[in-house]
Parts: structure tokens; sequence; C-alpha cells
């Protein structure tokens, strides 16, 4: 099927996420390999973007394809109640690769499935309702951690479900809890106890946070946040859940981001990286005080497609690919790599307000005066930017626009060539920004 026949009848017979489906225009994708997007006609787009930031091994590995074959080949599905030779292997694995006591998983089929399970056995658990959450941050589209999800894709998904209480994150959009990150995570907690007390401790199950903020700005937490934050939850008895959907799995520079905070949460949700996207997967961790309680109390969660055995088999083969190639130990490299290319960006290109990253988890941050303004407010938009889009796709270069931001998530197993090929087109995209900036 050629480009043209793709995206009509994609466009005409499908619906596409967070998109009015008429207004779209999809790259047409034929197949994929490494680093690389490639279209019917040969056309090549370098994935700056990991597709959803996910994709971490990079496209069309081998040992996966063949894990993914051989499962089929031998045992296609098996009914959630049942044990497999797949379940045995990688949740063994997991309990090995995971740090402290989270030995025990739930799996699911991404990461929404995952999160939503999270809040069930964190209630369950501690019989108290209330969760909070932070508002930058996106948890999945599903009612219930759509709820805990602080961003606009929140917005026409309310009334939401009840109990949620949002608070600041310690990077809030505009507003400053400080200027050093000792003043950030102190004034944050003080807030965030605060904010406990006028609720009721013993009415909240836990807190859910992203270890490192992904779609909502590429936030790592300020020094001691993590430690803080677990030391004061943990004074009420108030459950930590990092959702490491998009963080987890190599993304910082370290299998999970909550290492880079020396901490161990109550409950973990990974996803995306866990099967580099090959297959459908996602999976909540719990620590042993929880797996413990529902070993004699019922956890009431099921889904027909739990521990999938085709799914099983794609993350028990991409986590070895990821640890044998060491795209870990690539990532933090890398990331050191990309920090040096953004640096040039803002030398060079006065549209430039920061940058940031941590490992291949990163961000160029747009401005559009020289007191620093950012090019889009909060949740809105600018024409430049739809530009830059179209420039960036013309040119060979497939990433996300996220408002003033210019994301940069390349596969964990990108090089340092390819990391100078992007940023000679985003290079020559940014001049475009440039036009516009208001002096
Ligand atoms: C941090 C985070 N949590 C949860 C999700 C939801 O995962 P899924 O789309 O697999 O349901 C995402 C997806 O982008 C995410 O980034």
């Amino acid at each position: 099927m050629d480009s043209k026949e793709m995206i009509e009848l994609c466009t005409k017979h499908s619906l596409f996420s967070w998109s009015a489906t008429g207004k779209v225009d999809p790259m047409p994708i034929a197949r994929a390999e490494g680093v690389y997007l490639y279209s019917p006609e040969g056309k090549r787009w370098l994935d700056w973007n990991s597709q959803l930031m996910s994709v971490n091994i990079g496209h069309g590995h081998p040992k996966v394809i063949k894990a993914i074959q051989d499962q089929a080949a031998t045992l296609a599905y098996a009914y959630p109640g049942m044990a497999t030779e797949v379940r045995a292997r990688l949740s063994k694995r997991l309990a090995e690769l995971l740090p402290g006591d989270i030995n025990t998983f739930f799996y699911t089929l991404g990461g929404a499935e995952a999160n939503e399970n999270a809040l069930k056995a964190a209630r369950l658990f501690t019989g108290r309702h209330k969760i909070i959450a932070r508002y930058r941050s996106y948890h999945g589209a599903t009612h219930g951690v759509m709820s805990l999800t602080g961003d606009p894709r929140r917005w026409p998904n309310e009334p939401a479900m009840s109990g949620i209480v949002r608070v600041m994150d310690p990077e809030p959009y505009d507003y400053s809890f400080g200027s050093t990150d000792e003043e950030k995570t102190a004034n944050n907690l003080t807030y965030l106890e605060e904010v406990i007390r006028y609720e009721g401790p013993h009415t909240i199950a836990a807190m859910f946070i992203e270890t490192v903020t992904g779609t909502n700005g590429i936030l790592a937490p300020p020094k001691g946040y993590l430690q803080g934050l677990k030391k004061l939850l943990e004074k009420y008895g108030i459950l930590l859940v990092c959702d490491e959907v998009m963080c987890g799995f190599g993304r910082t520079g370290k299998l999970f981001a909550f290492q880079h905070g020396d901490i161990v949460p109550d409950i973990v949700t990974l996803a995306k990286g866990l099967t580099s996207s090959y297959m459908p997967l996602g999976v909540m961790g719990v620590s042993d005080k929880i797996a413990n309680h529902f070993r004699e109390n019922v956890f009431f969660g099921g889904l027909t497609y739990n521990a999938h055995p085709m799914c099983l088999a794609a993350a028990l083969a991409a986590v070895e690919v990821l640890i044998d190639e060491k795209m870990v130990e690539n990532s933090a490299k890398m990331g050191e790599v990309m920090r040096g290319h953004m640096e040039r960006m803002q030398q060079k290109h006065k549209s430039v307000r920061g940058h940031r990253n941590i490992g291949l988890f990163g961000l160029i941050d747009l401005r559009k005066n020289s007191k620093n303004e950012r090019l889009v407010p909060y949740a809105g938009a600018h024409p430049v930017m739809a530009k830059l889009g179209k420039f960036f796709k013309d040119e060979g270069l497939f990433t996300m626009l996220q408002w003033s931001t210019v994301m940069c998530n390349p596969p964990l197993c990108v090089n340092e060539a390819q990391i100078a090929e992007g940023f000679e087109i985003i290079d020559r995209g940014l001049s475009l920004v440039d036009e516009v900036f208001e002096g």
C-alpha cells in the first residue's frame, strides 16, 4: 500500500487519539529499524521520541521478534488463572532487577491499567480512600487515572473520580518554591504536609508521582525531594506510588528513575520500556508488605489479557537486550552528548529559553522575548510551533512538540553520529523560531 492510500483509509475508518481526526496528517510508516522509521516509498525519519518515549531498545531487534514468534508458536494465550513458564521467568527476573523488596507483580496491557490497579491496591491495602496527585502529571487515559492526571487532557473528562487531592509540583509552570533545590524541596514538602493535615492523613491511601515527570516537561525532582517525600508520607502511613511508565527502564540513565533519589517506593508502575513497545504490557510492582496483604485478602482486579504470554515473552527479551547491550549505560553517556548539543543550541539561538535532560529524557524550552517569557503559555499554542513541526517532518526528524518545547527522547541505542544528525535538523528548525523572537 502506498502512503496516500494508507493515510486516506486510516483517517477515513479509524479515530486518532487526542485529535479531531479530520485535522490529523499522520506520517505513513511501513517499517522501522534501529533509530529510523521508513515510509512505504522509503522516506526516512530519525525517531527522536522513541515513538511515545517507549521504544527504548530501538526498532526491529531480532531477539525480541524471535521471542514473540517462538511464544506464539508454543503458547499464544493462557487465561490469567493459569501458571506459565514465561510468567514464572519474567516475574523472577523483575524481582531480581527491582531494588528493595518489590518482588511481586500484576500484569496489565499498558500504563493506564497499571496505575488503575495501583490505585485499587493502595485503597484495598490501607482501607483509605483519598489519593494525592500532582498538577504537572499524566497517568493515563482511563477514568480513574485520568482523574489523577493534572494536565489539560483531564478537563474534557471531568467530572472526575472522587477522592483525588491535587497538589503543586516542586517545579510548577510559573510559580517557584525557591531558587535552590534545597529551598524548593523544603518549601514544597512543608506545603504538602499542610495539605495532608487539612485532608486528614487517615483518609489518604497514597500519593502518585511520576518520578521524573514526562510529557508535562521532563522534570527531574529537586535534590532531596524523593527522600523527603518518602519520609513525610511514611510518617502518615501514606503509600508512595512511583509512576515509571515513561521514565523507567533506562530512559533517565538508571534502570529505574527512583534510583537517582536512593529510595524504593511502596508501589511502582511500569509499561512502555518494559517491552520497548514490541507488545502492549504494563505492570504494577508491589513491596512485600502489600504482596503479603494480598496473599490473605482478595485483590479485586482482573483483565482477560492479564499476564498474556506473548506480551510477557516480549518483555523478557526486551529487558535482556536493554541490559546485555548496555543501553542503560548508553542512555547516561549519550545524555551527556545530548546536553552538549543543547548548550550549543542555546548559545546560537536567541529563541532558546533553556534545556534540560536526564539521560536520554530531555527537551529544549523556547521563549518569545528577552524577558524570558515562554513562547507558549500553559496549555496554549503558537503558529510557529506548527511550522516547526512541519519542518522537522519534511527534513526527516520525528519528534513531539509540547507547548513551548521540543522533545528530545531518542531510543537508548542511539549513537553520537545519530545525535549529531538530529541536532543538525533541530539547529536549522530553530532558525524559524528565531524569526518570531520579539526582542
Ligand atoms: C507517566 C505515564 N503514566 C501512564 C501513562 C499511560 O500509559 P498507557 O498509554 O500505556 O496507558 C503514560 C503514557 O504516556 C505516561 O507517560
